[in-house]
Parts: C-alpha cells; sequence; structure tokens
C-alpha cells in the first residue's frame, strides 16, 4: 500500500483540483508555467466522458479565479474519441468554446499511432473555430515529417516529444538514436516556421539543439518554450526557467494515474529501482 502510494505520487500534482492548484501556484512562483491535465484515457462511456468534460470546464474557471498561469491539456480518447469522432468533436468543442471565452490555450496531447490521424484531422477542425489550441507531434512516428510541415501551413501549435507509446516498426523508428536524429530534424522545422513551438524533452542533447536551431533562425526567447514533465528533472527545468526560457510544467492530476506513471517508468529503467529501493528503505 505504501508503494502504491509512493508510486501514485512519483508523477502526479494530487488527487485533487485544490491539490494541483496548490502545485501550479508553488511552480508559478519559481517563474514556470503549467498545463493541467486530468489524469485518464480509452474512456468508452458517453457519461463518463461528458463528466470530464465539464470536469476540464470547471477546472479552466478555477485557472481564471486563482489567476494561474496554466494551459489546460486533454487527451481525445478520454473525451469519448473510441466512441465515435462526431461525439468526441461536439465533447471537446464545449471545452474549447469555455477556454476562448477565458482565454486558455488547450493542447491536445498525441497518444498511440492509431489515434494520429484522427486526431490531427478533428484538430484541423477544431482549430479552424478555436485558434487558441494546438496538439503535439511524435519524433518517433516516421509521419511526423509531413504532419510538422502542415501544422506549420495551418500555423497550429504543436509540441514536440519523442513519444511515450509502444509502437511497431512499421509506424515507427525502432532505434533510440533515429528517434533523435528525427527530434532534431523536426526542431529546425518548428524553430524556423513554427508557431511558438513547445520542445519538451529532458534530454539535454534535445534541448542543445533546440537552442542552435532558435539562435539559426533567430527565434528570440519570447518565441518558444520547453516543456516538461511534473516531478521529472527538476534541475533542468529550474536551470532553463533561471537563464529567462518559457518552462511549462505539465502537471496531471486525478485518480486515474496508473497507465501515466506505467508509462513514465518505461521511459527510464532508474525510475524502477528508485521506486522499489523506497518500498525497502524503511
Ligand atoms: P529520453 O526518454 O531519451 O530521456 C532523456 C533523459 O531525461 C533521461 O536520460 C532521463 O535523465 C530523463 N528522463 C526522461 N524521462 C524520464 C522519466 N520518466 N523519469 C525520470 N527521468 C526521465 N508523449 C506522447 O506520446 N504524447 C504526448 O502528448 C506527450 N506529451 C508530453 C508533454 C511533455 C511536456 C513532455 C516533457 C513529454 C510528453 N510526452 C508525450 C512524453 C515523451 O514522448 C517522452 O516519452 C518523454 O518525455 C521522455 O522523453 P525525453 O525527450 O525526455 O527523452
Amino acid at each position: 500500500m505504501r508503494l502504491l502510494t509512493f508510486f501514485a505520487k512519483r508523477f502526479v500534482a494530487g488527487e485533487t483540483a485544490e491539490e494541483a492548484v496548490k502545485a501550479v501556484k508553488k511552480l508559478n512562483g519559481i517563474g514556470m508555467s503549467t498545463s493541467l491535465d486530468i489524469l485518464g484515457e480509452n474512456v468508452t462511456n458517453q457519461e463518463m466522458a461528458i463528466k470530464t468534460a465539464d470536469n476540464y470546464i470547471s477546472l479552466l474557471q478555477t485557472i481564471k479565479d486563482h489567476a494561474l498561469d496554466s494551459h489546460v491539456s486533454i487527451k481525445l480518447t478520454q473525451m469519448g474519441l473510441d466512441i465515435s469522432d462526431d461525439f468526441c468533436y461536439d465533447n471537446v468543442s464545449r471545452i474549447l468554446e469555455k477556454a476562448d471565452s477565458l482565454n486558455i490555450f488547450v493542447r491536445v496531447d498525441m497518444e498511440g499511432s492509431p489515434y494520429t490521424e484522427r486526431t490531427l484531422q478533428l484538430v484541423y477542425r477544431w482549430h479552424e473555430k478555436f485558434p487558441k489550441m494546438g496538439t503535439v507531434i511524435q519524433a518517433a512516428l516516421y509521419r511526423s515529417e509531413k504532419d510538422v510541415e502542415e501544422l506549420n501551413k495551418r500555423k497550429i501549435r504543436v509540441r514536440l516529444c519523442k513519444g511515450a507509446y509502444k509502437e511497431p516498426s512499421s509506424v515507427a523508428f525502432p532505434k533510440k538514436e533515429d528517434v533523435n536524429a528525427n527530434y532534431v530534424k523536426l526542431v529546425d522545422m518548428l524553430m524556423k516556421d513554427g508557431d511558438f513551438p513547445g520542445i519538451a524533452t529532458h534530454d539535454g542533447v534535445m534541448i542543445r539543439a533546440a537552442l542552435d536551431a532558435a539562435e539559426k533562425y533567430g527565434r528570440t526567447k519570447e518565441f518558444f518554450e520547453f516543456q516538461m514533465l511534473f516531478g521529472v528533472n527538476r534541475a533542468a527545468q529550474r536551470e532553463l526557467a533561471e537563464q529567462g526560457y518559457g518552462m511549462r510544467v505539465y502537471t496531471p492530476f486525478g485518480t486515474h494515474w496508473l497507465p501515466y506513471n506505467l508509462r513514465r517508468l518505461r521511459e527510464r529503467k532508474e525510475n524502477v529501482i528508485f521506486i522499489l529501493k523506497h518500498f525497502f528503505k524503511d
């Protein structure tokens, strides 16, 4: 039970919106912005998908009421993408309307490759009506170069990450060095033509590549930001913020933390060792 509690808290800001607000205030206080995420995915029950969208709508109001420097991030399978595209479109449109009225940015996270095309098609539709929203591109996927081209053309904001989902070699680079090389290529495209790119990584080499590309195209600090995950590489988060770079911390909260935390464990075997060490410590 103790292990479970510790594991639950390792990468999330808490179970409730109150706990999340506290965490955001702390981060805002040290010069970092956030993107709040209500944990959950693969919801196949309509009522639950509607309820989750309602929770996001009230979260947006909370951001406004507490004057937090925060966006929100949503997952489409949490909003009913597994039910139908039209249902998901309508459900998320309610969040986007509220966000638009409060002038808060909404990011659509990218999930596994079976959802990539549908996610992008929905984002294209929403963006025509609600320009204050963007999405995520995963360097792991072969298709991403074409997608970045299209998103840049449409002036849709991109958060670039490596990709957290286990993908087959038919759609994604199996080797880490190829994912990294693609990340560097996509960073270059985003720094050249993207609208306020979000460079989401904890990898010092990718961060360096982003800074080099920004310099190459004369893109100054106000026109891009770095993004990292809550609880991961806090030293680098602080260092970049202190150097005056935009640092946005992806801050998830809620009770459905298991799949999210398992993805975080898979990214780094030391995390498993860290958690087990804590378990045997006392
Ligand atoms: P990499 O995995 O190579 O790690 C580089 C170094 O960073 C490691 O050596 C370690 O020091 C540190 N590190 C990385 N992960 C760690 C962890 N979990 N715990 C401790 N240290 C760690 N993915 C996705 O598919 N869809 C999405 O929408 C998003 N959204 C997203 C938002 C933000 C803000 C971030 C930072 C990341 C995502 N991701 C994501 C996850 C992303 O795809 C990727 O899985 C992780 O960021 C890890 O990749 P890195 O770029 O950090 O490199």
